[in-house]
């Protein structure tokens, strides 16, 4: 296809450069951006009298049937076309001459491809923060079903206290809250429209950038045109956020893929999110959390692939930035990816409370709530830690555990124990008395859950 710039150059280009230098393979994925993008500058171009208003009902009528025609499969992408921007202008002229030709007056690539990423991101982001919600809704309906579910809480892998299960579960609820209002942050910094801006300068023409920036849905229009073509800097924040999101989704795959371990056996998968093995029968993988902990390497590698990128660019737009979306496009997909398959993953998973409970009686998990029991009793602190230090050794050798000491051998180590200890020091009781804002108690886990309610009611 003759290219639109051919004017100024006497040869053709290349053909291997010009499979090198274009881009719609991958930036064909903003079409619907691109042409609501015309269509709202063609209705400025036209209120401002740059074009007749007939010219502009033309072109914005005529946007409006390629769109269409792309969506029903009609017009397909012509992968000879440089980028999206350059197939839709040459369709349009196709279709209607010389009218089409005045589409791009007081426009610049820079400037448009500036604004369809926005615009682009922006509805992915919106898609993404409802996977999130999604995810947060699975986590509290879990953590609902498991508020006495007790387990080991853990410190170095270590088991630390004992806890609810929805307790560990309501943590990774937390982070993804905090992921979903980072998206928000990150959009409403992304949220200008940078057309207008043109090649790097501005325009000669009296153009109403916020007329435009107003149409597409915009909070205002960017302040410097420079700045309005030439950073990235809204992309890598949301890669940014994509990479935490993963980060989180990763910690929490770690877990589950441990939890289904024989060595733990906290939880069973369901048969439909596992694979067997070609060689062992007995095995039954979490594959599944195993990618998704996986992936998170290539989004964190997207991530920095566009910083790297960005780093030495002389202002204001080089061709080095066309290299920013096919790392923000893979981020974004992993990223759905990733939430569309974890979230019924974790759906299907079955705690296997009793084992849990039976790895929290082990490991003297109970030896700081025995320690406090002396401390109310009248010892200092620092006195009844020893007191239960030498207990716990004894156990140890004895094959006992805190529970099933009897008094009499509690009463050799201190006369300030009596027959109430068994009960202080219960898992139950443990779990129980941890009633410190956001801690481990139960009626502190059902505040919590009633956060998350309230953050999916009102976010
Ligand atoms: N395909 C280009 C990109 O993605 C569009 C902008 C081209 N601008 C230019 N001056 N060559 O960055």
């Amino acid at each position: 296809m003759d290219k639109m710039w051919a004017g100024r150059f006497a040869k053709a280009l290349d053909a291997l450069a010009d499979d090198f230098n274009s881009s719609i393979h991958f930036d064909c994925k903003m079409y619907k951006q691109d042409i609501k993008g015309s269509m709202a500058h063609a209705a400025m171009l036209g209120a401002t009298g740059i074009i007749s208003n007939e010219e502009s009902e033309k072109i914005i009528s005529t946007l409006g049937e390629i769109l269409a025609d792309i969506e029903c499969g009609k017009l397909e992408f012509d992968m000879s076309s440089e980028d999206i921007h350059m197939f839709v202008e040459a369709e349009l002229t196709k279709r209607i001459g010389d009218t089409g030709k005045r589409l791009h007056t007081a426009r610049s690539r820079n400037d448009q491809v500036a604004l369809d990423i926005r615009m682009y991101l922006r509805d992915e982001a919106a898609e993404i923060q409802g996977s999130l919600h999604k995810l947060i809704e699975a986590i509290k309906n879990k953590a609902s079903e498991n508020v006495y579910t007790i387990m080991p809480g853990y410190t170095h892998l270590q088991r630390g206290q004992p806890i609810s299960f929805a307790h560990h579960l309501l943590a990774y609820a937390m982070m993804f809250m905090r992921d979903c209002t980072r998206i928000s942050d990150a959009v409403a910094r992304m949220n200008y429209s940078p057309l207008g801006s043109c090649a790097l300068a501005g325009t000669t023409y009296a153009t109403d950038r916020r007329m435009v920036a107003s149409a597409l849905g915009f909070d205002g229009v960017t302040v410097n045109s420079i700045d309005g073509v030439s950073d990235r800097d809204f992309c890598v924040e949301l890669m940014s956020a994509m990479s935490l999101i993963m980060t989180h989704l990763s910690r929490f795959s770690e877990e589950i893929i441990l939890w289904a371990s024989w060595e733990f056996k906290f939880i069973e998968l369901d048969d439909s999110f596992t694979t067997g093995s070609s060689i062992m029968p007995q095995k039954k993988n979490p594959d599944i959390a195993e990618l998704v902990r996986g992936k998170t390497g290539r989004v964190y590698g997207d991530l920095m692939a566009l910083l790297t990128t960005l780093k030495g660019l002389p202002l204001a737009y080089n061709k080095d930035m066309q290299e920013d979306k096919e790392a923000v496009f893979d981020s974004i997909e992993t990223v759905k990816k990733c939430l569309e398959v974890f979230t019924p993953m974790l759906e299907g998973i079955k705690p296997l409370k009793d084992n849990m409970y039976r790895a929290a009686e082990g490991g003297f998990i109970n030896a700081t709530d025995l320690a406090d029991y002396l401390v109310k009793k009248g010892l200092p602190f620092r006195s009844a830690y020893k007191t239960v230090g030498t207990i716990v050794g004894y156990a140890i050798n004895a094959n006992e555990t805190l529970l099933s000491i009897p008094i009499e051998k509690y009463k050799e180590f201190s006369d300030l124990f009596c027959e109430d200890l068994y009960k202080e020091i219960s898992l139950e009781t443990c779990v129980e008395k941890r009633i410190s804002e956001g801690g481990t108690g139960f009626e502190q886990i059902k505040k919590q859950i009633e956060y998350v309610e309230d953050f999916l009611n009102n976010d």
